[in-house]
């Protein structure tokens, strides 16, 4: 199983890490014996992954040269507008094509007007990203956030690691190392010339969004891939190991479990960072951009066991997810410990504001919040700076809702309590179909413009994103 290769910085000064990444065209090997052409950051897919030291600001380079515009976000990031990635601030390519964009203009998608958007800081084959230290350790990640075709940039490889570590989570005793390993899980079909399946209407993504009529309600795939690569195996020791596994699928959703292990997961943290403490998982419920970080114990097992990673909502090759085999006797120095992260939650309070944002489908097959399709010069919410709100989100269907520049607790699911993977500070939270929930939301104090969204890329592409400003 590959591990993306940790990213050296270009130059350090006393308080911040450069980086520079490359956004290239390249054709990589994931099918055996056939070539796939991706996009990639550094031309591979994963990207590189990004260590944030804590304390430490990265600033990020980003050049673009591929052949359509690219927009970058750091999904989990507390981050400056100008830096999150708002979905028409492009980073335009060498060349433009025809009138197509050098305006942040965005095309016709079916059963929507064209727009445009005023205020976007428009960029031509480079960009700088400059991210703060963040608040606290967590499994981030970045990838691709261009308005209406974030799906098929996503899809073809414009995904990385960006893992922000704190002092708190450092003086603990958990595996690290070589035994802390990021798993980027996500699906794809496959052409039998070994590229990339996906059902865009306009395949070149340079005029109109959006996908074939059958896959509006999200693109799956019939291939697992872990880290870029399909059903893999991880030889690993009898010890313990921190996976942090990512679910970067454009609309699949796993429920990952242990075969031939009877232990299970112990879950340690999630979107944002440590739980308070392990919370043992049969199962691992997780949408399109969660994240949970699990340790798996090993040293149970002989040499020669075998230990795979299933989906139990897959069906047949959809089913499996990855292999481990047991390939080496040690000894395990790491625990864990019953107290991680010393947090507070949110209390719900009569003076927070409330706000209802319901997701549901439109009359043209496009997808809405509130009523309303994207739109760049609409904010749906102004919130003021460190401030909490408690939000209810009504769905019609399965939607992985996710806000910028925010961390969010949920309080209830259709009044009860919480559920078992809800637990701990999240910026993505899954919605099951004709749900309520209530989520306590802190919004960063950096003000400026930012987007909230369903996480199926299909549908924030045909439109379900909303602006909101903190002011
Ligand atoms: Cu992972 Cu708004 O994105
Ligand atoms: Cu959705």
């Amino acid at each position: 199983m590959p591990v993306p290769q940790q990213l050296e910085p270009t130059r350090r000064t006393s308080d911040t890490d450069y980086y520079e990444i490359v956004q290239s065209p390249a054709t990589v090997e994931i099918i055996p014996g056939l070539r796939t052409p991706i996009m990639g950051y550094n031309g591979t897919f994963p990207g590189p992954t990004i260590v944030q030291n804590p304390g430490r600001r990265v600033v990020v380079t980003h050049k673009n040269a591929l052949s359509v515009p690219t927009v970058v976000h750091l999904h989990g990031g507390t981050t400056p507008d100008d830096s999150d990635g708002y979905p028409t601030d492009f980073v335009l390519p060498a060349q433009t094509y025809g009138t197509f964009p050098t305006m942040p203009a965005m095309p016709a998608m079916p059963g929507m007007p064209a727009m445009s958007d005023p205020d976007a800081v428009v960029t031509r084959m480079q960009r700088d990203y400059t991210y703060p230290p963040q608040p606290r350790a967590g499994t981030l990640w970045y990838h691709d956030h261009r308005m209406a075709f974030t799906g098929p940039s996503v899809y073809r490889g414009l995904a990385g690691f960006h893992i922000a570590h704190d002092t708190e989570e450092q003086a603990l005793p958990l595996p690290r190392g070589a035994r802390d390993v990021p798993l980027m899980i996500a699906d794809r079909a496959f052409a039998s010339d070994g590229s990339f399946m996906y059902p865009a209407i306009d395949p070149t993504m340079r005029t109109t969004p959006g996908v074939d009529k059958p896959w509006v309600n999200g693109v799956m795939g019939d291939v697992i891939l872990v880290n870029g690569a399909p059903w893999p195996v991880m030889k690993v020791d009898t010890a313990r190991y921190r996976f942090r596994i990512l679910n970067a699928s454009n609309a699949r959703t796993y429920q990952l479990a242990l075969q031939n292990s009877s232990q299970g997961f112990t879950q340690i943290g999630t979107d944002h960072g440590l739980l308070p403490a392990p919370l043992h998982q049969d199962t691992v419920v997780i949408a399109p951009a969660e994240r949970f970080d699990v340790v798996v114990d090993f040293s149970g097992h002989k040499v020669g066991d075998e230990i795979t990673l299933v989906n139990r909502l897959g069906s047949d090759s959809t089913a499996a997810v990855m292999h481990f085999v047991v390939a080496r006797a040690t000894k395990d120095s790491s625990s864990i410990p019953s107290t991680l992260s010393r947090t507070s939650p949110i209390t719900p309070s009569g003076s927070m504001t409330r706000r209802t944002m319901k997701f549901h489908r439109g009359g043209q097959g496009e997808w809405l919040i509130n009523d309303q399709a994207f739109d760049p010069s609409v904010s749906q919410a102004d919130v003021p700076a460190g401030s909490t709100e408690i939000w209810t989100i009504i769905s019609d269907f399965h939607h992985p809702f996710h806000i910028h520049n925010a961390t969010v607790q949920v309080i209830s699911r259709d009044g009860k309590a919480p559920g078992r993977y809800d637990q701990g500070w999240k910026d993505t939270v899954f919605v099951n179909k004709g749900e309520k929930v209530q989520l306590a939301i802190r919004f960063s104090d950096l003000k400026g413009r930012f987007v909230f969204h369903c996480h199926n890329l299909e549908h924030e592409d045909m439109a379900m994103m909303a602006t909101f400003r903190i002011t």
